[in-house]
């Protein structure tokens, strides 16, 4: 017999991650004046979009759950429509709707990996990539972040068909990928990109359609993420990319296969959240302003690097997880919902606080969070 229990196994995990100052816990930001979600443009807390899902829900009537897997009784008119939608919006030729962007990344890439054996990614690619490539029999191989040169002599290297991963807003860093420089070496050696736009669709390219469609590279990369739970407000995600993709998802993909398919409202309010993005030139631009706002009253600290970036992500490295750990709590109880990002999130020493601006931040409160990080790093220096 084991002289532990199970419990008292995952309780001496725990503590050695409490230990190292790792451990994740889940807080509640009442109250909190918001710099961390990715609601970039308010629309998780827009009463018009509130308003005008609920009429599309009295329109469309229908029931509450979807009531199984897409491919069993989960499928329905109304989300083959809303994926034509999607699809012609991104131009795209389909869209595949999933419950979630870990979902569809997860499922996107163990089903690629049966017939393509190499997968090369950007180094700070999503965790929903790794997953994917770790659940699928392709071999990952990481290239150096947003360096075409590095992905060209590892594509140069490699037999057979790859498939490339990025990001066109990185998650964590919010800088922008070279999306023209990677469809450039990928078509040299024949590889298929894959760009995760999870950070910039509703915020960049024309009504938000993203950065591919801004740069004009719908027909040089092969499959497209749009998650709605960031800018959009929602939640749910959607894979773009060919006739012949989508089929072989469908087939494939076993987060599809396997998971109740998202509510009718889930669906609704994707819809009604596209319908929105054509009003909303304004939130963006205000998003943009105060970005540029807190990247200038931030710069006057010598002693601190912001990870260039242009996106309503900006990273302040406070290197040292106990550092940054305390500089963020000490900006938390001023008042302000940030949070530090460490390892394993980020590599170790670009510990980060990660802040997101937002159309509904003022310009009062970020010059008032600017004094208040001022102040923390001074006092743990
Ligand atoms: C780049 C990127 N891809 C995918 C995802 C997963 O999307 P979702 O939150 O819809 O599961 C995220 C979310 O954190 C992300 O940042």
């Amino acid at each position: 017999m084991a002289d532990l229990s199970l419990n008292d196994l995952l309780g001496s995990k725990l503590h050695q991650r409490k230990e190292s100052g790792l451990l994740r816990q889940l807080r509640v930001a009442e109250g909190k004046t918001d710099f961390c979600s990715n609601d970039y443009l308010g629309l998780a807390r827009s009463n018009e979009l509130k308003l005008r899902i609920s009429e599309a829900e009295g329109q469309e009537g229908g029931g509450i759950g979807s009531t199984g897997s897409r491919l069993l009784s989960g499928h329905s008119r109304l989300s083959e429509q809303l994926e034509q939608r999607i699809a012609e919006f991104h131009g795209s030729p389909t869209a595949l709707l999933f419950n979630s962007g870990y979902d569809a990344n997860v499922g996107l890439f163990s089903s690629l990996g049966r017939v393509s054996h190499t997968i090369v990614y950007d180094e700070l690619i999503h965790a929903s990539v790794h997953d994917g490539i770790r659940l699928s029999k392709a071999t990952g191989i990481a290239f150096r972040h947003n360096d075409p040169q590095h992905l060209d002599q590892i594509l140069s290297a490699v037999d057979g068909h790859s498939v490339v991963a990025v990001e066109s807003i990185y998650s964590m860093d919010g800088d922008a990928c070279d999306l023209r420089a990677m469809a450039d070496v990928c078509d040299r050696h024949g590889a298929s990109l894959i760009v995760d736009e999870a950070h910039a669709v509703g915020l960049f390219g024309q009504q938000g359609r993203g950065l591919v469609h801004a740069a004009g590279l719908e027909g040089r990369v092969f499959a497209r993420l749009m998650t709605y739970g960031k800018a959009l407000g929602c939640h749910g995600a959607a894979v773009l990319g060919s006739d012949v993709l989508r089929q072989f998802l469908i087939n494939y993909a076993r987060p599809l296969i396997y998971s109740t398919f998202t509510s009718r409202h889930a669906l609704l309010s994707i819809k009604c959240a596209y319908d929105m993005l054509s009003v909303v030139d304004d939130k963006r631009q205000i998003t943009s302003h105060l970005t540029a706002l807190l990247k200038h009253e931030l710069s006057s600290l010598a002693s601190v690097h912001l990870i260039p970036s242009n996106s309503p992500i900006q990273g302040l490295v406070v290197p040292g997880a106990a550092r940054c750990r305390a500089v963020a709590q000490q900006v938390w109880d001023d008042g302000f919902d940030i949070r530090p990002i460490v390892q394993p999130t980020v590599p170790m020493g670009s510990e980060r606080i990660r802040i997101c601006l937002h159309a509904f931040n003022t310009e009062a409160e970020v010059m008032a969070l600017a004094g208040s990080l001022r102040k923390a790093l001074e006092m743990n220096s």
